[in-house]
Formats: structure tokens, C-alpha cells, sequence
């Protein structure tokens, strides 16, 4: 198989790009000691030990090609930026043609006309929404979102949901749901407060202080794909109101049709007050974040003219940013990929979840469009019971591992564990996959989810392989 590299070669790329793009070639069997010596270290040990460090060469659409050719499917979408796959064609003419265009980016005491063109199509889907801020990731959108309520409702606390992932600036890794990501790191932003997911009645405690500035919710969440009842995010939007509290719906990772309508809160016909976007409207290209929000919160923030840089970024709103936003919302609607999504999903869970039934230890089969979780659990039988007692005791969600590590090495599927220590195993495909495509998933979990069920097998051997290198692994800590 032809990749990308030789292609760029045989095609007369400009002797600039060849020379990158050489350096890539040349130096790439170097990758993983270059990631040990000068970047994370530990980075480089996981991929070793579960077998992904194929060095994968080039990518396209849904899929990634490694040194040899291999084409392997990515449920990971690099943690769902390629939305509209990997190296659109359209991503590229967009991006070329605002490179070669000569216009005047970021010229900082103008305004560009690219941003206001995002912004007026961003709001043609969010109709009671009325003004943009731009950003250039996830947790910086958090952030502005963070300053926002504040300054609007005059009120500091902020409340969140267990499980929650907003990402890693100290703003969102206050209002994180998971101590893994924050022990150590404290003190973190005051007045945040957590409570149980997809549970009104400690949300309705936590409300009625009426000093929460914002509730901050994932409509489906990202660590473990976590799906709400029907009723709570509707409930959710009725307290708000009621206690004068903001509804902030991250869509990060769920919005632009990931979920198979354009924003995942569609589902429950909720208008929240701040929508945070990323991920998929970078095209997988140019880091990009929007945050969405009513004209009176903007007012409030923005609301004289020496302060009209009273919140900003350097980048935001940066032509290439802008370019790639606008090229992956015409992809998404030409190509009709929200509803591929819907469709494919709907395919995808209704095999899973019959094959989940022949299975005991799959616990449940969950998802919306194209965000599904597989969750396992201790089975019943004796036999596999002391198998997977053995893997627990050691890492817990360690089983996980036995499914993805196969997937990957036999069947060439790319998926994740859905966090830490979850019994999940996550699939977040480009919305472009196929029904081919889906024929390559349902075969290949039921074949790795047949194996994980015979003891002895080759997936329990791997298992202690795995149990010996953790336990080798923490003795390595502790020495
Ligand atoms: C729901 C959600 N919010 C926020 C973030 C943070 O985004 P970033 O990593 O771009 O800062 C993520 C990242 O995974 C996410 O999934």
C-alpha cells in the first residue's frame, strides 16, 4: 500500500513542505526515543506495553496506516477531533487557499471578517443563542465559559458532575469529576461543587443556595459515555431558571454531530444559556474553540469600551482557525454526516447490544449516533469469576485492557478505555465511517469478546503478561 509520505514525494510537493515531510520519514523509526528522551517518557512505556507502538505513517478519512501499510480503523479519532476524518480534501483546499490568500490574520485592532462568518453559521444552529467568543482548545472555552457566569450572575460557585471531564487548565480541572486527574494539584478554583450525575435532587441542594453562577454538564460524558435519564437535562434547564443559575452545555466532545443531531442536548429539546464547541470543528487540523452564548451575558461582561479586551486570546479567532471551522461545517452538512452518524449508530448499538446479550461479561451496551460505550462486568460463572478477581485486584479496569490490546494487534482497530479505572470501552469513530466499516467493528468485538470469555485462552495469558508488568511496574515505583 502507497502511503501519504510516498505519495507527497511522487506528487511534487514544494521543496519547503519536502523537507518537513523528509524529516518526517527519515527520522520517524526515532519517534518513540525521541518521546522517551525529550518528551513524557511514560507516554512512550504505555503505548509499549499495550502494543501501539505500530508508528503509524499516514492517515486518511477513519483510517491510520502504519510502517507497513497496515490500514487500521481509529474509534479514537484523536479523542474526537477528526469528525469529518483525516485529511479532507476540502479541509486541505480551504486551508491552502486562505495560506496562499495573503489576508490580513490577526491583525488585533480590526476585527476579521472570517471569525464574524463562523460565528453568524455557529448561531444559525443555536438560534436562542446570540454571540460568539472564540478560543483556541476545550479548556480554554471552559475557562472564558468559567469568567462569563461569573462576572454575568455576580455569583462565584460552580457546580459539577461526577464523572465530568472539561480538560486540564485549573478552571476545568476544578469542576473534573475524577481525583486522578487532580490529586496533586491543588488548591484548585474555590466555590466548586460536585454532585452525582443524572440526579435532580442534589442538583436542586446544590441550586438552591442560589449562589451558583453556572451548572457546567456534559450531555452525554465523555469518561465512560455516560448517558442522563430523559428527564434530567430538561429538569437540569428548570432549576437553573429557577435559582438563577447558568446551564453550560459542553459539547466539546458531543457537539457538531458527533451525537447524530448537531448539539447532543437536541435529544432533550434543552436551550442552555453557554455552549462550549471544539474538538470536530478543527477540521482534525487547526486547534479551534467557540463559546456560545445569550446577548445579555456578553453585555454584562463586555459592557464598556475599556473593557472590551477584558477577555481574549492572542490566537482566537485566527483566519486558519476560522478557515477550518467553516470548511468542516459545509463538509458536515454536504456530506451529510450527522446523519450517517444517527444511522451508523443506530446500527452499531442495536449488533452490539444483541451480541452483548451472548455474552456474560458485557454488562451494557450504551451510546448516542456515534459515541458508544461497551461496559463490561464480574461475570457469574466460577471459572471466569477468579480470572477477572485476579486482573481487579491488581488494576481495577485493568480487564479493559484484554479487549482493546487484541482489537488493536489482531483485528487492527484503534478504541480506548473510557477513563480511569472504567469498566468501558469506548468507540469514537469519524462520523464518515461506513457500513463496511461497521461490518469490521461487529466482527471484530465479537471475535475479542468470544476470546475474553474462554479460560484458559490467549486472551487470559495476555492478561497476567499485563498483571506480571503492572505488578512490575508499581514494585518499580516503590523501589
Ligand atoms: C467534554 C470535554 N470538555 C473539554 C475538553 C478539553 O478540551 P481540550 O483538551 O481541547 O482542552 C475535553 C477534552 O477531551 C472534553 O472531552
Amino acid at each position: 500500500m502507497t502511503s501519504r509520505l510516498e505519495v507527497d514525494r511522487t506528487q511534487g510537493a514544494t521543496s519547503q513542505d519536502l523537507s518537513i515531510v523528509s524529516q518526517f520519514s527519515e527520522r520517524e523509526p526515532e519517534r518513540y526515543l525521541l518521546h522517551s528522551r525529550h518528551l513524557n517518557e511514560m507516554m512512550v512505556r504505555v503505548l509499549k506495553t499495550i502494543g501501539y507502538d505500530v508508528g503509524f505513517c499516514s492517515g486518511t478519512g477513519q483510517y491510520l496506516f502504519d510502517r507497513a501499510g497496515v490500514r487500521y480503523l481509529d474509534l479514537l479519532s484523536g479523542w474526537g477531533v477528526f469528525g469529518v476524518g483525516r485529511n479532507h480534501p476540502k479541509l486541505r483546499d480551504a486551508l491552502t487557499s486562505v495560506l496562499a490568500a495573503d489576508l490580513p490574520n490577526l491583525v488585533q485592532m480590526d476585527v476579521s471578517p472570517l471569525a464574524g462568518i463562523l460565528a453568524e453559521k455557529l448561531l444559525q444552529y443555536t438560534p436562542y443563542l446570540d454571540k460568539v467568543l472564540f478560543a483556541n482548545s476545550g479548556a480554554e472555552a471552559v475557562e472564558a465559559s468559567i469568567k462569563l457566569a461569573r462576572k454575568a450572575t455576580g455569583r462565584s460557585g460552580l457546580v459539577y458532575c461526577t464523572h465530568a471531564f472539561h480538560g486540564l487548565s485549573y478552571g476545568a480541572l476544578s469542576l473534573n469529576g475524577d481525583n486522578n486527574f487532580r490529586d496533586g494539584f491543588g488548591p484548585l478554583l474555590p466555590h466548586c461543587s460536585q454532585v452525582p450525575f443524572n440526579d435532580l435532587a442534589a442538583l436542586d441542594e446544590a441550586l438552591a443556595t442560589r449562589q451558583v453562577a453556572a451548572f457546567i454538564v456534559e450531555p452525554v460524558q465523555g469518561k465512560g459515555v455516560n448517558l442522563p435519564d430523559d428527564d434530567y437535562l430538561p429538569g437540569a434547564q428548570e432549576l437553573c431558571r429557577r435559582y438563577g443559575t447558568l446551564l453550560i452545555a459542553d459539547e466539546i466532545q458531543t457537539g457538531l454531530g458527533r451525537t447524530g443531531r448537531f448539539l447532543a442536548i437536541e435529544h432533550w429539546g434543552v436551550e442552555p444559556d453557554i455552549v462550549l464547541l471544539s474538538k470536530t470543528l478543527s477540521g482534525g487540523h487547526v486547534p479551534v474553540a467557540a463559546v456560545l452564548a445569550r446577548k445579555w451575558i456578553f453585555g454584562k461582561v463586555f459592557d464598556r469600551m475599556d473593557r472590551a479586551v477584558v477577555h481574549g486570546l492572542t490566537f482566537a479567532g485566527n483566519d486558519l482557525a476560522m478557515a477550518a471551522g467553516l470548511a468542516t461545517l459545509e463538509v458536515l452538512e454536504t456530506e451529510r454526516l450527522i446523519e450517517n452518524a444517527a444511522r451508523l449508530g443506530t446500527r452499531l448499538l442495536t449488533a452490539l447490544r444483541e451480541m452483548a446479550s451472548r455474552y456474560e461479561m458485557v454488562r451494557e451496551v450504551r451510546g448516542k449516533g456515534l459515541m458508544i460505550g461497551i461496559e463490561f462486568g464480574q461475570p457469574r460463572s466460577l471459572r471466569l469469576r477468579a480470572s477477572w478477581s485476579l486482573l481487579e485486584a491488581i488494576s481495577t479496569g485493568l480487564f479493559c485492557q484484554l479487549i482493546t490490546i487484541p482489537l488493536c494487534q489482531n483485528h487492527w482497530i484503534l478504541a480506548q478505555v473510557a477513563g480511569h479505572a472504567s469498566h468501558t470501552v469506548k468507540l469514537l469513530p469519524a462520523l464518515v465511517i461506513s457500513e463496511q466499516d461497521c461490518d469490521w467493528i461487529e466482527r471484530s468485538f465479537d471475535a475479542v469478546i468470544a476470546d475474553s470469555h474462554r479460560v484458559p485462552g490467549g486472551v487470559w495469558s495476555l492478561g497476567m503478561t499485563l498483571a506480571r508488568n503492572a505488578r512490575n511496574a508499581i514494585s518499580e515505583v516503590n523501589d
